[in-house]
């Protein structure tokens, strides 16, 4: 199948590539459907989203277009034994595909209506189109009648979330230089979204859930529903609809809907934050005082004396004092409440980059993950790991724990 390559990774400078659409007509093509997208209403929209997802399966892009049936026996019927987890889009099962003798993340859509129609769409094409060693692969997809179905490469370790605020009891936890590794991975992910992609992409979702971590311990983002396409031209913003996860949303997009690529640094900070405190960005399970991270942490940023006191107490004092220093101070640099005074995703690579090089302890043996019972397997059985509960409308969303944290979507 063809690739309609607007994004080209290696060559940040080159121009956008066009491709012609079916009706013979140039086009951008994450411009194009961005736009049309966004037009009609109601039943029409509904339409249009369903004849864009064909146009796809038509041959537009690389993703390869599976049938129910194919996916059902990689899944072995979607059984709980093979179900990896759930959250806002649907629950996602592990499988494997015999033919190509692969692992796969099968993620089934359970959203109705437009919204849920619409982040199908956007994560397919968007993951067609972006390739980068920081994004997960999109292997496929399946559009049979109504199932919306989403098929990526097996992350073998599962999400940030769960090396890091998810740990089971004995589960060790990371050590410093892999949380400097996985965010300076995390911020090149972004970084090739905001700089090199043509147009630039605002992702809008960034979280330790969404950071998938492979065999080797490296990030790769996920989750692509929400991304935005622009700004394009001089615009310095795109004006939408405030869609996200409580905690993780900087203070301007929220209020005003104005969404620029600071939003995405903001949230990085939010991240980076968590994997230098261990504590989740809203945890209700903690004193008032504790429950939303960047409130509790703001006061501290301002006292180099209370630094030591945010370090994640699992770490057990093992990190480079300087390295802590540095890594908080450049959080608290993502989180200024000024979008403008936050340095570009490509300065925070930068200053990642020197920090993950810096020597600390001796690295302790690979990781390894069974997410049914959160340690010392290879990862091969597999097992519900964490359900969360189904969604609630189309333009909402919130998984079971997201609900008891009260970091649902927005
Ligand atoms: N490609 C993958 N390989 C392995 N595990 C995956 C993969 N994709 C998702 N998962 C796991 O499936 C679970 C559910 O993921 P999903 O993205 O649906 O929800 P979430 O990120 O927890 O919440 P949200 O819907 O708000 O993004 C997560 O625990 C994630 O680790
Ligand atoms: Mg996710």
């Amino acid at each position: 199948m063809g690739c309609l390559c607007c994004f080209k990774p290696p060559k940040a400078k080159e121009e956008p590539s066009y491709e012609k659409g079916r009706e013979g007509k140039n086009t951008n093509t994450l411009v194009y459907l961005a736009k049309n997208l966004s037009i009609g209403s109601g039943t029409y929209k509904r339409r249009f989203v369903a004849e864009e997802i064909l146009r796809i399966g038509n041959g537009n892009c690389r993703a390869r277009v599976f049938t129910f049936a194919e996916l059902s026996a990689a899944t072995n019927n979607f059984r709980a034994e093979s179900l990896l987890g759930e959250g806002g889009f649907g629950r996602v099962y592990r499988g494997h595909l015999r033919e190509t003798n692969q692992d796969i993340a099968v993620k089934q859509l359970e959203r109705s209506g437009v919204q849920g129609s619409r982040e199908f769409l956007v994560e397919v094409l968007m993951l067609s189109l972006l390739h980068h060693p920081n994004l997960v692969n999109l292997i496929g997809y399946c559009a049979d009648g109504d199932q919306r179905i989403l098929v990526y490469e097996y992350m073998p370790l599962g999400s940030l979330e769960d090396h890091l605020l998810d740990l089971c009891p004995g589960q060790r936890p990371l050590d410093w230089g892999t949380r400097m590794r996985i965010a300076e991975g995390a911020a090149k992910g972004l970084e090739y979204l905001h700089d090199t992609a043509k147009p630039p992409v605002i992702y809008r979702d960034f979280k330790a859930s969404n950071i998938l971590l492979d065999r080797e311990c490296k990030p790769r983002l996920s989750d692509f529903g929400l991304a935005k396409v622009g700004p394009v031209g001089d615009k310095s913003h795109v004006s939408t609809r405030v869609m996200g996860t409580y905690g993780y949303c900087a203070p301007e997009y929220a209020l005003t809907g104005q969404l620029t690529k600071m939003s995405d640094v903001y949230s990085f900070g939010v991240v980076f934050l968590e994997i230098i405190t261990g504590r989740r960005a809203i945890d209700m399970s903690r004193h008032s005082s504790e429950q939303h991270l960047v409130q509790w942490a703001e006061p501290l940023l301002k006292d180099k004396t209370k630094f030591v006191d945010m370090a994640d107490p699992s770490l057990e004092g093992k990190y480079p004092r300087k390295g802590l220093y540095q890594a908080l101070a450049v959080a608290a640099m993502c989180l200024q409440e000024e979008a403008s005074s936050r340095p570009l995703i490509s300065d925070v690579v930068t200053a990642l980059e020197y920090l993950a090089a810096s020597p600390s302890d001796p690295p302790p043996p690979p990781l390894s993950w069974s997410p049914r019972d959160g340690k010392g397997s290879d990862g091969e059985e597999e097992g519900k790991r964490k359900l969360h509960s189904r969604h609630g409308d189309q333009e909402t969303s919130a998984s079971s724990r997201d609900r008891e944290d009260n970091m649902g979507r927005i």
